[in-house]
């Protein structure tokens, strides 16, 4: 079949360029927007007399059987056609006759393409958000269960004070709460409906923007024909909500791999969640998360091919923007994958409990604590910070720690020290004392757990 262009031209297009520029090879998945926007305005078109009624009816007919046949597996999909808009257009004219050509009246590919966008990003918005929703109510069922595990909190990775592995799984909750909130703004910007705008400079023809818009789900019409045509940003922010979220899966994940080490010991891994070596029997290895930690690359990498594919394109639409596509698709794909199975990755985990608090109990992750017993009994805080540095340096040189240090070996330090400074010093003691708000402290906590239940329970994703 000659292209739907091919008014203008005298010669066939090479076969090379049809393979270079057709984009139906990958635009091909957004079959299911570009008929349902066509359906609404095909039905708009009616109710504005561009078409009868009776026109408008046997289009939208055709449209659903090609959606149908689509969805079947039915149809061929045609390289020559370049991409879904030009297929959809010639399936439904080969069903219905020179009607089907009526349909693109007062239309360009240019809105056309841009209403799909708009559409696939809402509905991947969509679903991200339930599987960041789902990963939230997990993180706070496991940390329901480990208000009381203490484990060591490290800043430069060293040992710096005790902290309880269910305060540790809320910081990823906030993480992934601000995610929530990031996808929920980028879903606004998306619900903007660009058809009406045509090929840049709107139409003619008296079409009805707000009823397609209403038709279709979308809180307004796009403001301007020329943005509507060449805005992208609604791309670039989901892109760029996707990155952030695999880059804090991915700080999880360098976590739970470190974690899973025999160096740490603090977790393990399922079966179902790991993979084996090839060659040594007796590995176990955290393929899972490594993949997932691997993966966030190439979401970063399709987000600096997006800004760099937009940053130069004068207004309004130039085909560079085609290549939109495949770094959105993937990213989609990649974080959903990467969410999907993150999750129950995590809630499997064979956690530690003994491992961590004993790793708590080691390299002096109390010594603030003792600074802060000094300072209670009148020092200044630097001078507290002093002495407590040389009673470490004594322990390391001795090989003790601080709770075994006797009274008298403390007294040489300070004369201020007495017995109640082994109750304060207990690394349970230097958890339940933090009651501060945000702090680890079990009571703090669980009162921080109930309230995100019960924000969860309110909070629609959308
Ligand atoms: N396949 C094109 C894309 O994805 C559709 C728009 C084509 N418009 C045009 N004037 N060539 O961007």
């Amino acid at each position: 079949m000659g292209k739907l262009w091919s008014g203008r031209f005298q010669k066939e297009t090479d076969r090379l360029v049809d393979d270079f520029h057709s984009s139906i090879p990958f635009d091909k998945r957004l079959y299911k927007f570009d008929i349902e926007g066509s359906i609404a305005h095909a039905k708009m078109l009616a109710k504005c007399e561009i078409i009868t009624i009776e026109e408008s009816k046997e289009i939208v007919q055709g449209l659903q059987e090609v959606l149908k046949d689509i969805e079947d597996g039915n149809v061929d999909f045609s390289i020559e056609a370049e991409d879904i808009h030009m297929n959809v257009e010639q399936l439904l004219t080969a069903k219905i006759g020179s009607l089907g050509k009526k349909l693109h009246t007062g239309r360009s590919r240019n809105d056309q393409v841009a209403l799909d966008m708009h559409m696939y990003v809402k509905e991947e918005a969509k679903e991200v958000l339930q599987y960041l929703r789902k990963l939230q109510e997990t993180l706070l069922s496991l940390a329901e269960k480990h208000i009381n595990t203490v484990m060591p909190g490290y800043t430069h990775m060293q040992r710096a004070q005790p902290v309880t592995f269910a305060h540790h799984l809320l910081a990823y909750f906030e993480m992934f709460d601000r995610d929530v909130e990031r996808v929920q703004d980028c879903y606004k910007r998306a619900d903007v409906m660009p058809l009406g705008a045509g090929a840049l400079a709107g139409t003619t023809f008296p079409l009805d923007r707000e009823f397609v818009a209403t038709e279709l789900g979308f809180g307004a019409a796009a403001k301007n024909s020329l943005d509507a045509v060449s805005d992208r940003d609604f791309v670039i922010e989901f892109i760029s909500c996707a990155s952030l979220i695999m880059m804090h899966l991915s700080r999880f994940c360098e976590e739970i791999i470190l974690w899973s080490t025999a160096e740490f010991d603090f977790i393990e891994l399922d079966d179902s969640y790991s993979t084996g070596s090839s060659m040594m029997p007796q590995k176990k290895n955290p393929d899972v998360a490594e993949l997932i930690r691997g993966k966030s690359g190439r979401v970063f990498g399709s987000l600096q091919g997006m800004l760099t594919t937009l940053k130069g394109l004068p207004l309004a639409y130039n085909k560079d923007m085609q290549e939109d596509k495949e770094p959105l698709f993937d990213a989609a794909d990649t974080v959903k994958k990467s969410l999907l199975v993150f999750r129950p990755m995590l809630a499997t985990m064979k956690v530690k409990e003994n491992t961590m608090a004993r790793a708590a109990g080691k390299g002096f992750t109390n010594a603030t604590d003792m600074a802060d017993y000094l300072v209670n009994m009148g020092l200044a805080f630097r001078e507290a910070h002093e002495v407590v540095g040389k009673i470490v340096l004594y322990c390391i040189e001795n090989n003790k720690d601080l709770e075994n240090t006797t009274l008298e070996e403390y007294k040489q330090f300070s004369s201020v020290i007495e017995s109640d400074i082994y109750n304060f010093i207990s690394v349970d003691k230097c958890v339940s004392a933090r009651k501060i708000y945000g702090g680890p402290a079990p009571e703090t906590v669980k009162e921080c757990i109930s309230q995100k239940r019960e924000k969860l329970s309110k909070n629609e994703v959308l």
